[in-house]
């Protein structure tokens, strides 16, 4: 699968948002923000410029579809920023994928997931990223791509 904007010596880092994060900027925005998916995925690519990273995007709201992409990713990128949204906190699949891809993944949550309900408190898939980043906003994505950066090759 290439990459928009390929090269042999930057970085690849495919960044993954998850089930309804396509509406970002209207889906409670109070906890969310106002900020787009697109706007969103556009703001990934210019900051992994700055870092000297090519940026790919996707999104999907269904789990098996999201698995298929990080499959793909292996041989095609060095890191992936996930935010797998609600499958968070129930998807062992996505655990067992991110495990199976051997890529540094960095979790991402927009909100602070540990001071919501209870059941958000919970990650299953936290033991297999390299860190997790929540409660950040938008700038999480940022500090996420900022962390795979700083990555010994
Ligand atoms: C989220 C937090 C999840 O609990 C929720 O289901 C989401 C978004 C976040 O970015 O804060 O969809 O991952």
């Amino acid at each position: 699968m290439p990459f928009p904007g390929d090269s042999l010596l930057a970085m690849r880092v495919l960044v993954v948002n998850g089930p309804n994060l396509n509406l970002l900027g209207t889906r409670r925005p109070d906890i969310y923000g106002e900020t787009t998916l697109g706007e969103l995925e556009e703001r990934c690519r210019s900051w992994g410029r700055d870092l000297g990273l090519v940026v790919d995007t996707f999104q999907s709201n269904h789990e098996g579809t999201i698995i298929d992409r990080l499959h793909e990713a292996i041989g095609a990128a060095e890191g992936v920023v996930l935010n797998p949204g609600a499958l968070t906190h129930y998807s062992y699949a996505l655990h067992d994928a991110i495990e199976a891809i051997g890529l540094p993944v960095v979790e991402v949550h927009i909100s602070d997931v540990a001071s919501r309900e209870p059941w958000r408190a919970d990650s299953v898939i936290s033991a297999v990223c390299v860190t997790t980043i929540s409660g950040k906003g938008i700038d999480g994505y940022r500090l996420a791509l900022e962390h795979l950066a700083g990555l010994e090759p």
